[in-house]
């Protein structure tokens, strides 16, 4: 099994991606933290605390993180995930479970107390992420390795160069990247193309109840590629289950955190300004694959 820490901002995908989470028995989910976002930090606690409610995940804690980026003004993406982040289910009340400490303290606690190195994954705005690395470096030597949803080479879905996450907390992403974590870099790249088609999204209704719901999230998603939804953060989790789905390069990326490219990861696929490289980075995807998958671990859900 592979020890955990997942930092999110649900939102639909992010929903998506925590039902594999917390379901799959390859994954030890040691702690979730959220982050302002596709929606306010409050909203994306309350539904990452619905989904652990869901799935009888009680064990699993979630703690808050950052309500704003590290120097830029927050903006949601409410038209793309909804006022709510993740509208059109009714996931009744809530018993809370937010344990007290804020994120980055839970998270340099969930490291410490490990005894095997811990995989970190973020898949909202990377605020969080860098205030760990900011506040407790000596932490990084128990990170085994950081995946992220994030940036992309081949323009973006916020400006014509950046991506969400990344330009969300541009600033944040930049002292990530130049940490010396081991990164590997799940971008627009490849997570347009890890999408749910228009068959798929149809079938995922029947399957079971879990199915149902994440159809109910999916219709109010206003992500689409010309092909299907984009479930951008779980690839993820797809990466780690199964990499050699993916095609990898180690790159240098550079994050641009001033100017009309704000936001935009550059890769130095030439070496011309980098002789080294910091992540490495997805180019391609068996997306087929990815779909055919994703149906079949949402069947394996156990309803009851
Ligand atoms: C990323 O932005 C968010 O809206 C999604 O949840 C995903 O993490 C895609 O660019
Ligand atoms: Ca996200």
């Amino acid at each position: 099994t592979i020890p955990i820490i997942f930092d999110t901002d649900p939102g639909i995908d992010d929903a998506a991606a925590l039902s594999i989470l917390l379901t799959n028995s390859a994954f030890d989910v040691r702690l979730v933290t959220t982050v302002a976002g596709n929606v306010s930090v409050d909203k994306t606690t309350l539904n990452a605390l619905k989904l652990t409610h869901y799935f009888n995940r009680q064990d699993v804690k979630v703690a808050r993180g950052a309500e704003k980026p590290l120097v830029k003004p927050f903006k949601d993406a409410a038209a793309i995930h909804g006022e709510s982040g993740m509208p059109g289910y009714d996931f009744g009340t809530l018993s809370t479970q937010t344990i007290a400490d804020e994120a980055v303290v839970a998270m340099h606690q969930t490291i410490q107390a490990s005894h095997e190195p811990i995989t970190l994954v973020a898949v909202g705005a990377f605020t969080n992420i860098a205030m760990l690395i900011q506040r407790f470096p000596d932490d990084l030597q128990k990170i085994e390795r950081l995946v992220i949803m994030g940036g992309s080479l081949s323009g973006g879905n916020l400006t014509s160069v950046a991506e969400f996450n990344v330009f969300t907390d541009p600033d944040a992403a930049k002292i990530v990247f130049e940490s010396g974590l081991s990164i590997t870099m799940l971008g627009l790249d490849v997570t347009e193309k890890a999408v749910l088609t228009t068959d798929s999204l149809a079938t995922l209704a029947q399957i079971n109840e879990t199915g149902r719901m994440l159809s109910a999230l999916f219709d109010h998603y206003a992500d689409h590629t010309g092909t299907g939804k984009p479930m951008h953060d779980v690839n993820t989790l797809y990466y780690l289950l199964h990499p050699e789905k993916y095609q990898m390069r180690d790159i240098w990326i550079d994050v641009v955190t001033s100017g009309p490219a704000i936001g935009a990861t550059v890769g130095d696929i030439l070496q011309s300004t980098h002789d080294t490289t910091n992540a490495h980075v997805a180019l391609d995807i068996d997306g087929p694959a990815f779909n055919a998958w994703f149906l079949l671990k949402v069947a394996q859900i156990d309803d009851a």
